[in-house]
């Protein structure tokens, strides 16, 4: 994908959305796209909890708020909220802008969700031209809602989805911004068009189990990312390898509990003594008062939830190390857990290596715990972020 479209769809700090939304078509309007969109600038507030207030271009119209553009989208959507999972749920609205060859990405606008067109010979059908993200917002108890570091996502989105984020306590909204190569190729080229697309789905925990701990089986012949390629990067094409090396692990693994979560953690390619991450999240392993996680080095995707944890483990007092971490160190770890967005922080049960098992504990580990309890309560807004993480939609 051109660096160029890629950059002008990431970095800008606006989105589009309709300016007449008291008359929102109802969801039976299926892919009607709202009239007449108008650009709003996202402002940071100085305050010590930020938020962002929805500027719109038009002087006419002046400042916008969510809550008095939206005014019918407080109440909570009509769903069982005790058992969401991680599938997806589809929700109101999702967010669509263009960007044609050589042209710059614009007219953004909020649709009814559902299915979208592409060309057979779409860019990302055939070639897997395609880059997501993933983010989630969280409802406070006063009510209002919390994004936890939209900007790392370079993300633009408007919560008229906002009924879907799930009551407090229950789970979170996830967000998922994709970024595509739409238009028609055959040969191998750009895209002639790119599709910026934002959905959102309401999810619980990623892992039924919850906090409960998952088993890895160290994956020693498949490999996730090669130096050089994309494996830092969140391409669409790099989650799809994980499909094989998942199904062979849960085939030739007889060690396990029958019902046991299976995950597969990946070596490096060359020494194959390195860690690299897990299928969908990074890994870090506890000895003592250190915490190691392998070194963002092009293989690994540096997650947001990773970067977030080495700053509140150092903030409570742990010593932090970003560096190659040898397989063997999951030997004599005290505690292993993942993160990323979809998990949060996921604590690791047992790891299965060359058929040997080395097993933590049932529960989550003490350090597991105190890192997951910081983060999520800061994430939901009930401790005080002095990170200044969190946007506040209003
Ligand atoms: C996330 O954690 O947000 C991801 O994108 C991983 C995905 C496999 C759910």
């Amino acid at each position: 994908m051109e660096n160029t479209a890629v950059l002008t769809c990431l970095q800008q700090n606006y989105f589009c959305f309709s300016g007449h939304s008291s008359s929102l078509p109802s969801r039976s309007f299926s892919n009607t796209t709202l009239s007449q969109p108008f650009s709003l600038k996202l402002q940071k507030q100085p305050a010590l909890v930020s938020h962002y207030v929805l500027r719109a271009a038009s002087p006419a119209r002046g400042y916008a708020t969510l809550s008095d553009t939206y005014s019918g989208t407080s109440e909570l959507a009509d769903i069982e909220w005790d058992n969401l999972g991680f599938g997806f749920l589809s929700t109101d609205y999702m967010y669509v802008m263009k960007c044609p060859q050589g042209g710059k990405f614009s007219n953004g606008e909020l649709q009814c969700f559902g299915n979208i067109e592409l060309s057979p010979s779409a860019g990302v059908l055939n070639y897997g031209q395609g880059l997501f993200e993933g983010l989630k917002a969280y409802r406070k108890e006063d009510g209002n809602i919390l994004l936890f570091r939209p900007e790392e996502n370079a993300m633009r989105m408007r919560m008229a989805n906002r009924r879907w984020v799930p009551p407090t306590g229950k789970g979170s909204l996830y967000i998922r911004p994709l970024l595509m190569g739409s238009g028609a190729v055959l040969g191998l080229a750009p895209a002639p068009e790119y599709t910026f697309l934002i959905y959102v789905s309401p999810v619980g925990n990623y892992f039924k189990e919850g906090v409960a701990p998952i088993n890895l089986i160290v994956e020693h012949e498949l490999h996730r990312a090669t130096p050089g390629g994309t494996g830092g990067v969140k391409t669409i094409g790099n989650y799809a390898a994980n499909y094989s090396a998942d199904a062979c692990s849960e085939g030739t693994i007889g060690l396990l509990r029958p019902k046991a979560i299976l995950t597969v953690l990946y070596l490096d390619c060359i020494h194959k003594r390195y860690l690299e991450e897990v299928s969908s999240c990074n890994i870090f392993v506890v000895k003592d008062k250190m915490i190691a996680t392998p070194a963002i080095k092009g293989t690994i995707l540096p997650g947001i939830t990773r970067k977030s944890i080495i700053d509140v483990a150092q903030s409570q007092g742990f010593q932090v190390e970003e560096r190659q971490v040898l397989v063997d160190e999951l030997l004599d770890a005290d505690e292993v857990f993942c993160t990323g967005t979809a998990v949060v922080v996921s604590p690791v049960g047992s790891v299965t290596y060359l058929g040997k098992r080395v097993s933590y504990g049932d529960g989550i580990g003490v350090v597991s715990q105190q890192l997951y309890s910081v983060l999520t309560k800061l994430q939901m807004g009930l401790i005080e972020d002095k990170m200044e993480w969190t946007v506040e939609l209003r």
